[in-house]
């Protein structure tokens, strides 16, 4: 069976006929039969922007590797900072090159005073976090001359050194900001959980928990990265056109802001809240079916099964609510899934929890206010942002990304005065 695709354009007669490779077939055959041939494709659903060896989905199977490693396997293991050296660099690292990693993501922890004592100043007392994150993230980088030799590997490591340094320090200094405590310097005697939960709850003395900062270190390790998702998209779309990477994650973080990606674990702790109590439950899965609601934490564009993630989220919130005790919206989310999982609207679209639905229910026990949720994802998927904005540079076959479009606006016309209106 030959592995190809013919195209028969009816119009002319010419047909064409393509490789399929890895499960997909190069588009510039269109352009073959006719140049001005192009796939309308809204929201990419059937489109490979790129080739990567960097997170392989099975969205029927519901699985998740990074560079082949099963993600059950990495968040029982592995530590968040092992698996960002994992998705940069293609391999797990020796004991020496994970020595030497840790030691230089710790010693690239601190932020510019400038933006301790007064960017984080120009925000209003109330600023949601995630805005001062992204905001924070593209101000880093006007404190290194060297953020924008995008072409120099050594400029590009140090650049991904200190993104994935320094981002724990600005979430903590956002929150820290936010409710109007003094901030705290990073700790490196720390492993990188510990240090940001330092940073976000140190009052005096404080010890941080294991079990939360394993708990926390599994949580980084499951949202690293997630192939071509919305964010990481938008990381490779602007470092295309050789954005410096600090304004290109926040652009990334930006696109994560929304509560259809980063920000849903949020809007399920809110929607929880708002449901209020499992008698409710019946109700709302109404007002989602007619419409009226959106099940937060539902759903996948890839997953058409149970996310992976949130089976390992799932078991984590037990370690986290044996020293927080239990978040009394578990029942609720508990009683949600069920309801869901059985009702016909949900099968029949196949939605199941996504790794937004319980990840925030950890958060909120955790002492984390809801509005630093989304900030929590954006810290770890970082490294896979930098990893894709990494991997697109050095992929010959690409460049600036630069869509076309179906135009479907008005044919040509004459200007008419305002007098003739
Ligand atoms: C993340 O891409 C990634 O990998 C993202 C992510 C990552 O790690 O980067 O995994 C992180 O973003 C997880 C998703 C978090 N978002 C949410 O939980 C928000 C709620 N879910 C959705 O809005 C939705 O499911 C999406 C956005 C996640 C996926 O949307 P799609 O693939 O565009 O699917 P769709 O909106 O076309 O939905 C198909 C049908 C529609 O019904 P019909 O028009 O066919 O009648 O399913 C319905 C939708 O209305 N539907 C839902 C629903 N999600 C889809 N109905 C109720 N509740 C939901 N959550």
């Amino acid at each position: 069976m030959p592995e190809t695709i013919t195209i028969t354009d009816d119009r002319t007669g010419k047909t064409v006929t393509v490789p399929i490779e890895g499960g997909v077939f190069p588009s510039s055959a269109l352009r073959e039969l006719d140049p001005n041939l192009y796939c309308y494709d809204p929201a990419y659903l059937s489109t490979a922007s790129c080739k990567s060896e960097i997170t392989y989905l099975d969205g029927g199977a519901g699985i998740l590797r990074y560079r082949g490693y099963p993600i059950e396997q990495l968040a029982e293991k592995s530590t968040y900072l092992e698996v960002a050296y994992l998705l940069l660099h293609g391999e797990l690292p020796t004991t020496a090159e994970l020595e030497q990693w840790v030691f230089d993501v710790t010693h690239h922890t601190f932020i510019h005073e400038n933006m301790r004592k007064r960017f984080v100043d120009g925000f209003h007392y109330d600023a949601h976090p995630m805005g001062m994150f992204v905001s924070a993230l593209a101000a880093l980088g006007t404190f290194y001359d060297d953020s924008k030799e995008i072409d120099d590997p050594e400029a590009r490591r140090f650049q991904t050194l200190r993104l994935i340094a320094k981002a724990p320090t600005i979430a903590a200094m956002c929150y820290r900001f936010s409710v109007g405590l003094p901030f705290n310097q990073p700790d490196n005697d720390l492993s990188y959980p510990a240090n940001f939960l330092n940073m976000m709850w140190k009052i005096g003395e404080y010890e941080v928990d294991p079990i939360l900062e394993r708990a926390m270190d599994v949580l980084f390790i499951l949202h690293a990265d997630h192939e071509q998702n919305c964010g990481t998209t938008a990381m490779r779309v602007i470092g295309s056109s050789q954005a410096d990477p600090y304004s290109s994650a926040a652009g990334a973080a930006s696109a994560l802001y929304g509560p259809l990606h980063g920000g849903a674990n949020e809007a399920v702790v809110r929607m929880l809240t708002e449901i209020g109590s499992i008698d409710q439950v019946p109700a709302f899965i109404e007002s989602v079916k007619t419409g009226e609601d959106r099940l937060m934490g539902f759903g996948h564009r890839v997953y058409k099964s149970y996310d992976p993630r949130a089976t390992i989220i799932k078991a984590t919130a037990d370690d986290v609510f044996t020293v927080t005790g239990k978040n009394p919206l578990l029942d609720i989310a508990l009683a949600l899934e069920e309801v869901a999982l059985s009702d016909s609207y949900f099968v029949d679209r196949n939605l199941y929890p996504n790794v937004d639905f319980y990840s925030g229910l950890i958060y909120q026990a955790m002492g984390f206010p809801v509005d630093m949720f989304t900030v929590l994802f954006g810290i770890p998927r970082m490294s896979g942002w930098l990893a894709h904005w990494e991997e697109s540079l050095n992929d010959s076959a690409q460049k600036i990304s630069r869509p076309r479009q179906w135009y479907d606006g008005p044919d040509e016309r004459d200007y008419v005065a305002i007098t003739d209106r």
